[in-house]
């Protein structure tokens, strides 16, 4: 798998703080694509069920990216190898809770993507004046019970579920303009996977026309 970590070398900035940015209706698609490559077991774990494909693009429709927060990492491919979502509630009565969900491709696993979605939909959520958020996941899942427990989560099992629940800090000035700069630079930094792909891709067709060229000198020499 190919990672957001190595256009980052040499960077002085830690190599997190580029990759995760907020997704628009853009990436529908995008997102529709990860969780169809997700295996049964994946699915079952992120929905609680195994949800099949007509589900997922369900599901992927109906994602309402002015209500919701949306927050993605990207290989250099473009491929999304992590998203988030954290989900607001329709009740205005409650919409100081929201919900979080998350994936990681499974050859990405296990590096802190998780994790790091985790932190920043916090941190988003901090500043949108969420108090609480939800977690809700089934007791084998250990990664993401982890994930909650590290934060700090409650967590409460009930037989083969288990809901847990973080209590937010108020926003900072602090936690605003981190969340600004956090932003800003992720969205720099796809904007440059987007030129580099467009780059490559553009070579390899030059490269290709190239070598078409030669083979029909090949072919037509006496
Ligand atoms: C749950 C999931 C998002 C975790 O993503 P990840 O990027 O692999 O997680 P991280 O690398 O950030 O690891 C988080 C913690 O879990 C631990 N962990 C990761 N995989 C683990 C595993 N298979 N078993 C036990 N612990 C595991 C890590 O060591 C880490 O703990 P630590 O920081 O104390 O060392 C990923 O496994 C996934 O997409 N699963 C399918 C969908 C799903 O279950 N979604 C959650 C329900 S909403």
């Amino acid at each position: 798998m190919d990672l957001p970590f190595r256009e980052e070398k040499g960077s002085r900035l830690a190599p997190w703080v580029a990759t995760i940015r907020q997704l628009g209706p853009r990436h529908r698609e995008r997102i529709a694509r990860h969780l169809l490559a997700l295996d049964e077991r994946d699915r079952y774990l992120r929905f609680g069920y195994a949800a099949n494909d007509e589900q997922i693009r369900n599901y992927v429709d109906h994602l309402d990216f002015e209500r919701d927060d949306i927050f993605g990492i990207y290989n250099r491919r473009l491929e999304l190898i992590a998203w988030a979502h954290l989900a607001h509630s329709v009740d205005r009565n409650f919409d100081a809770c929201a919900e979080f969900g998350v994936s990681v491709s499974k050859s990405a696993r296990g590096r802190g993507f998780g994790g790091k979605l985790f932190d920043r939909a916090v941190m988003h959520a901090r500043n949108e004046g969420v108090q609480l958020m939800f977690i809700h996941a089934l007791s084998e899942n250990t990664a993401m019970l982890k994930i909650a427990r590290n934060a700090g989560a409650t967590v409460e099992r009930d037989g083969s579920e288990s809901e847990a629940y973080l209590r937010l800090p108020p926003a900072t000035f602090d936690s605003r303009v981190t969340e600004l700069i956090e932003e800003r630079l992720a969205q720099t930094n796809y904007r440059l996977k987007v030129q580099a792909k467009q780059f490559w891709d553009f070579l390899k067709n030059l490269q290709e026309v190239r070598r078409g060229v030669q083979d029909a000198r090949h072919k037509s020499a006496p």
